[in-house]
């Protein structure tokens, strides 16, 4: 048989012969009434149920772009969520974030004494001065102060047998009190008066730094170019800087302002909390809620923002909005600056606060939101916020990227009233832990457990630890405890 034969031998079919047939007798005349009932069925069905059409029938069975249309915009079918019973808790050890109050380890810390020779500023009385950047000091004076709960943790007397050493540094102090204090332009000397004398101190006086080349030893740079305003930085760089500078982005990378693994990253002080000390909690109930009224600001605002145009390398351009738009709606309250007593009663009053990059990525405002029980929206892609390791930033924040930032409006819109109840109570009950005044010393000692690897350790000596019992707590006096938790 030929090719062609095969073919036909194929073609004529039972099948087609069938089609043939009908063909002739005319009995195609039944698909009328056939095709008339199933296209009526199908009306039917449209009638009922609004959402179907072929082209849903057709795309469920296709690729998942198909499937996702027919689900999230097509598909309209109420539904009743199917709640399930939650997951039994978990052991401590397997729970993050961590319950701050198990210690990580317990090191010990020395401070070094103060001494005429780290420099005459070191023990000279300065006036005290209208400024944000008194983290150094808050920090220093809790470590000295012996019936601190920080002191009670962590100090030791005796530089022999501890893991860390504490330099008290005061660079933010010398340069804050030549600028705003005495008015002075320049750096009044900083390096041959201050930062010299006292790494010389430090390094010539004492066998500490030398035995690890200065690896466990601490200095705090709490302002925006953290050990950049000195001159003599470099011999400061292998200690672990804590710094109010987090920033993953390559730029401060590069220019040594933040190291991811090198630095902690503390909280800032402000003016209005750490110099005229007040307490938030003092303006609102124990639940954190206004003491009349309820909190009616949808976002506040404090700060520079008029004259940012969104091309601006300050701030990134981000600030620009709010000039462009935001500060006529009616609910946002935005300002260059108010009085204290005027931006206090804000504070009690807003339901979000809006949290910028300016000259860096972090912002002393929240701070002031998070002691006035102000859910923080952060526009600052790259931040490394303090105590990332440890405390739940996504569970008290909103976070929005810089490229969405101009939908800011209708993303806080769309946060329903339940999940926004949700952040302004884990803030209230757990985000204040970060506060300077607070927990931050327990979180900053976390950190170095890590640097030092001393997970689960207790020190006796420098060298000799032993295993930290798992039911050992943190001690905190009651005043603390009944201030915050
Ligand atoms: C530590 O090393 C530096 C540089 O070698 C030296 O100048 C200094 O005197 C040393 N310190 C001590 C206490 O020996
Ligand atoms: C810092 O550490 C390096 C070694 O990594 C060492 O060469 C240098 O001298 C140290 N600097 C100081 C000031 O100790």
């Amino acid at each position: 048989m030929s090719n062609h034969n095969t073919f036909y031998a194929k073609a004529s079919s039972p099948a087609l012969n069938l089609i043939k047939n009908s063909w002739r007798t005319r009995k195609y005349l039944f698909l009328i009434p056939a095709v008339f009932s199933a296209w009526s069925f199908l009306l039917l069905i449209s009638f009922i149920n609004p959402q179907f059409s072929l082209e849903t029938l057709y795309s469920t069975g296709g690729d998942g772009d198909d499937l996702s249309i027919v689900t999230t915009e097509t598909n309209s079918i109420s539904y009743n969520p199917i709640i399930l019973d939650p997951l039994p808790p978990l052991q401590d050890l397997f729970v993050w974030p961590p319950n701050i109050r198990r210690p990580l380890c317990l090191p010990k810390i020395f401070v070094y004494p103060d001494s005429a020779k780290m420099g005459e500023f070191q023990v000279t009385e300065v006036p005290p001065m209208g400024t944000n950047y008194v983290a150094e000091q808050i920090l220093l004076k809790q470590l000295r102060d012996k019936a601190s709960d920080v002191h009670k943790n962590y100090v030791t007397e005796n530089p022999e047998e501890a893991d860390f050493f504490y330099v008290p540094f005061l660079g933010s102090k010398y340069l804050a009190d030549c600028w705003f204090t005495k008015g002075i332009k320049g750096d009044c000397d900083v390096d041959e008066k201050y930062a010299e004398p006292m790494m010389n101190h430090i390094q010539r006086d004492y066998p500490y730094w030398n035995r690890t080349l200065g690896r466990d030893h601490i200095i705090t740079h709490p302002m925006d170019s953290t050990s950049l305003y000195y001159k003599s930085r470099a011999r400061m760089q292998n200690a672990t800087f804590l710094t109010t500078v987090g920033d993953r982005r390559v730029v401060f990378g590069v220019d040594g302002r933040s190291r991811r693994y090198g630095d902690i990253v503390i909280p800032s002080s402000t003016a209005l909390i750490n110099l005229a000390h007040v307490n938030g909690a003092d303006y609102l109930t124990v639940d954190g809620q206004p003491k009349s009224g309820e909190r009616d600001i949808f976002l506040l605002f404090g700060g520079r923002y008029q004259d940012v145009k969104p091309e601006d390398s300050y701030s990134s351009g981000i600030r620009a909005l709010l000039f462009n738009g935001l500060d006529q709606q009616p609910d946002y309250m935005i300002a260059s600056s108010w009085s204290n007593p005027e931006y206090i009663g804000l504070l009690t009053r807003a339901k979000y606060g809006f949290a910028p990059q300016g000259y860096t990525l972090d912002t002393t405002r929240i701070w002031e939101y998070i002691a006035f029980g102000v859910v923080p929206v952060v526009i600052a892609d790259g931040i490394i916020e303090p105590f990332e390791d440890d405390l739940d930033w996504d569970s008290f924040t909103v976070k929005i990227r810089r490229e969405e930032a101009h939908r800011m409006d209708e993303i806080l819109r769309s946060i329903s009233a339940e999940d926004y109840e949700q952040k302004r109570q884990a803030l209230w009950s757990y985000g204040r832990q970060a506060l300077l005044d607070h927990g931050a010393w327990d979180l900053i000692v976390r950190a170095l457990c890590r640097k030092g690897r001393l997970e689960g350790m207790r020190t006796i000596t420098r060298d000799q630890h032993e295993q930290l019992g798992a039911d050992t707590l943190i001690l905190r006096s009651q005043e603390t405890l009944d201030a915050y938790l």
